[in-house]
């Protein structure tokens, strides 16, 4: 029997409407639009406003759009993936609840929580289930709000984040295109430089917590700087040798959009050029779970069936991770 790959049928996204640029920013706190650009590469993010909406609403248009996209009906859904760092509540899985907004009935849905990683993480995961043969149609999303875990009096952390969501679809393939290889990578001694304080179970939310605003994003930039650069372009040229693939057999590099530095580093490292390198940080900052749908989304069109496409992340955890994509289609 031929080898069942799992392949991505199709890819949708949402992007908030409000746009918050590097000048309103400069409103806010201590930075300035030259600061952020040269040290990040970032020049507006999207937010989602409006109450009681959370990262569940914007999972729930990008599936909605998938769907009708892919000419999918909700019933036929096997199985959906969330990569979140900013679920719409600690439980239930914040998929569980997009499944429902969505009207998927005849899936098991849940979330994978590995931070900038987690798209990969669930990409990874999905195809698994995908290459099993018991399960034909997934979806795999990556959505964040990150607005709702930042702290916009930190100029060193509110500079970076924006909200969106992204998912694609997941189907057996048997012509050799799909997702060919996977790498992930972890390990805990980076949670002391990027992580949230409180609201967990070893400090649950109280008066304290909230006074002293442990419910944000802490980072230690510098340092998760220099393990990113590393790790990202370690991982990424791993994959590369694992899969017999030299600089010009890649197509594309999809990178997890948190730093153009660290993007650049990571391209120099594979001996990618800059145009085959996919880059939008500058329209969205850094959305997390989302960067690496919104990218594939962005240049859905210029894709082509049979080509060589890397992806490569890193984040809180410390988690990172790569795949090897042979894509799927042409783009009607
Ligand atoms: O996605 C998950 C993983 N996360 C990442 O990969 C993020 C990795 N880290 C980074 O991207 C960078 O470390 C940052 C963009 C967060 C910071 O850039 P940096 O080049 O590492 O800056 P820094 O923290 O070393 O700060 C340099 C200076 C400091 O001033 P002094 O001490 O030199 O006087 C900061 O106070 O820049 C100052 N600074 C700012 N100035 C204007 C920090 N943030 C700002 C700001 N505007 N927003």
């Amino acid at each position: 029997m031929d080898k069942i790959t799992a392949e991505i049928k199709g890819i949708a996204t949402f992007l908030p409407e409000y746009i918050l640029t590097n000048k309103e920013l400069e409103t806010i706190v201590d930075t300035s639009d030259e600061w952020i650009v040269t040290r990040t590469g970032v020049k507006e993010r999207r937010i989602l406003k409006g109450e009681g909406l959370g990262t569940s609403d914007m999972a729930t248009e990008a599936v909605k759009k998938l769907l009708k996209k892919t000419n999918t009906s909700a019933d036929e859904i096997d199985l959906v993936i969330c990569a979140t760092t900013t679920p719409d509540m600690q439980f239930p899985a914040t998929a569980t609840i997009v499944s429902d907004k969505v009207g998927i009935k005849n899936a098991f849905s849940f979330d994978i929580n590995a931070a900038c990683s987690g798209f990969i993480y669930s990409l990874a995961t999905a195809a698994t289930y995908v290459e099993s043969g018991k399960y034909k149609k997934v979806i795999v999303i990556g959505a964040d709000k990150m607005s709702s875990i930042v702290d916009y009096t930190d100029r060193t952390t509110c500079i970076l984040f924006g909200d969106a969501a992204g998912a694609v679809l997941l189907g057996p393939s048997k012509d050799g295109t799909g997702i060919i290889d996977s790498i992930l990578k972890s390990d805990g001694v980076g949670r002391r430089y990027l992580h949230q304080k409180a609201g967990g179970s070893v400090k649950p939310a109280s008066h304290e917590t909230v006074d002293a605003r442990e419910h944000y994003v802490y980072q230690e930039g510098q340092m998760v700087f220099k393990f990113a650069v590393k790790k990202m372009a370690d991982v990424a040229v791993e994959i590369m040798e694992r899969n017999n693939l030299e600089s010009d057999d890649v197509d594309w590099l999809v990178p997890h959009q948190a730093n153009l530095r660290i993007i650049d580093a990571t391209a120099r490292r594979m001996g990618i050029r800059k145009e085959q390198v996919m880059i939008n940080i500058e329209k969205y900052g850094n959305t997390t779970n989302a960067t690496i749908p919104l990218c594939l989304s962005d240049w859905e069109s210029q894709l082509k069936k049979g080509d060589n496409i890397v992806l490569a992340a890193f984040g809180g955890g410390f988690t990172w991770g790569s795949i090897y994509i042979k894509w799927a289609y042409d783009y009607k």
